[in-house]
């Protein structure tokens, strides 16, 4: 079967992971770029991306790409793009999308062209001047970059760090998509205890929870594409139970979460038990000055307050400093901390043994890693 071109969108310096995942459920011809990462695939292969990207934002079929410098120019290229085998008669076909450094910038202007090029093309094939759009959902972006064209079909729908586990969050809570990230990059073994000493609506031991015991992350959720011709319901129930079998519950994996927040707690222990982990998860009220690794290994995974207004800044500097008197450097016990702060090493104490830049939404962050000891 011809293969089928896709895309990931990716918060920036996540492409290599998502690259490597795409890999893992056997993606081919993958290839990073900036914020996204490009791939073939068959219609299985779209399917178990949705379910299994951890760190991917949305899973999207790249139709088509070509130069559109005018207006005629992008009627053409998208009048030639071949909707009738993606969208049924009854469909309905929204388009959004973004311009950036291209002589077309009318978002509205590109988006009613589009739109008009795409019923031009079903008209010839439908044979019909109407279309109703009452059917199943069919998402359009076009993206506009350097005069360059590029089309592509949403197959996801609500965004992937949406597992469905987290119906709520206390403030600041990090994407689920990013506390996969940074748990996956810690590479906690299979009987790592894991702690979050800020652990929030519990997040990262959660993610780390379902990446230690191969658990997909997209099962406990829905798909704009479930039921298209292309990825009919049949499949996706075979690729979901595949999933499902896949999962390892008998992995030795812990984690334990405290945060000072008993309402954090509360909320944290509800998302793991929602998410199907609870059983290998601990949460408890506790202030970060009283933390210690309870085992003879163990690894943190955290994200701290970071303070971005002038008073709150000097006490999130003040836990940093607290952190580093007790987070201890002895044998086997890890530290993975993400926070914005340039000073964050000084006030931690220690120089980290790596670093890695990371967004946290749109601010750029460090994550500071200490394994050395
Ligand atoms: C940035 S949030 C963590 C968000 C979390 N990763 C999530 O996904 O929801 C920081 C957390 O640190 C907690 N916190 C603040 N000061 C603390 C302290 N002294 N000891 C322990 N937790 C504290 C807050 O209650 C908050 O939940």
């Amino acid at each position: 079967m011809k293969k089928i071109k896709g895309c990931v969108p990716c918060l920036f310096g996540l492409e290599a992971l998502v690259a490597e995942e795409l890999r893992k459920i056997g993606a081919e011809e993958v290839r990073a770029d900036n914020g996204r990462v490009y791939f073939e695939g068959t219609p299985e292969t779209f399917i178990d991306a949705n379910l299994w990207l951890r760190c991917g934002q949305r899973v999207e079929i790249v139709l088509g790409q070509f130069p559109a410098r005018t207006f005629e120019e992008l009627f053409e290229g998208v009048r030639k793009l071949p909707w009738e085998q993606f969208i049924p008669e009854d469909g309905r076909f929204p388009v959004k999308g973004h311009a950036l450094n291209s002589k077309l910038s009318s978002i509205p202007a590109c988006q009613s062209i589009v739109k008009k090029a795409i019923v031009r093309r079903l008209e010839g094939h439908y044979k019909r001047s109407v279309f109703q759009e009452s059917g199943m959902l069919y998402s359009i972006r076009f993206s506009l970059l350097k005069d360059q064209a590029v089309l592509m079909l949403d197959t996801t729908g609500t965004a992937l760090h949406k597992r469905g586990y987290r119906p709520a969050a206390m403030p600041a809570p990090i994407r689920e998509t990013l506390g996969a990230a940074l748990v996956s990059i810690a590479r906690p073994y299979p009987d790592t205890v894991l702690y979050d000493p800020f652990a929030g609506s519990g997040t990262l031991l959660i993610e780390g929870a379902m990446l230690a015991r191969n658990m997909a992350p997209g099962l406990g959720r829905g798909f704009i594409s479930e039921g298209w011709a292309l990825f009919p319901k049949a499949h996706w129930q075979q690729r979901r139970e595949a999933a499902r079998a896949a999962a390892k519950k008998e992995i030795p994996f812990r984690g334990i979460g405290s945060d000072i927040d008993p309402k954090a707690v509360k909320m944290a222990e509800d998302n793991a038990k929602r998410a199907g982990v609870a059983d290998c998860l601990e949460f408890k009220v506790a202030d970060v000055k009283d933390f210690k690794i309870e085992t003879p290994r163990g690894m943190v995974v955290t994200n701290p307050p970071y303070g971005e207004r002038l008073l709150e800044k000097e006490q999130a500097q003040e836990l940093y400093r607290l952190m580093g008197k007790v987070f201890l450097q002895e044998p086997g016990k890890r530290y993975f901390i993400i926070a914005p702060d340039a000073d964050f090493e000084k006030l931690f104490g220690r120089k980290a043994d790596k670093k890695r830049k990371l967004y946290n939404g749109m601010l750029e962050c460090n994550y500071f890693q200490y394994f050395k000891y």
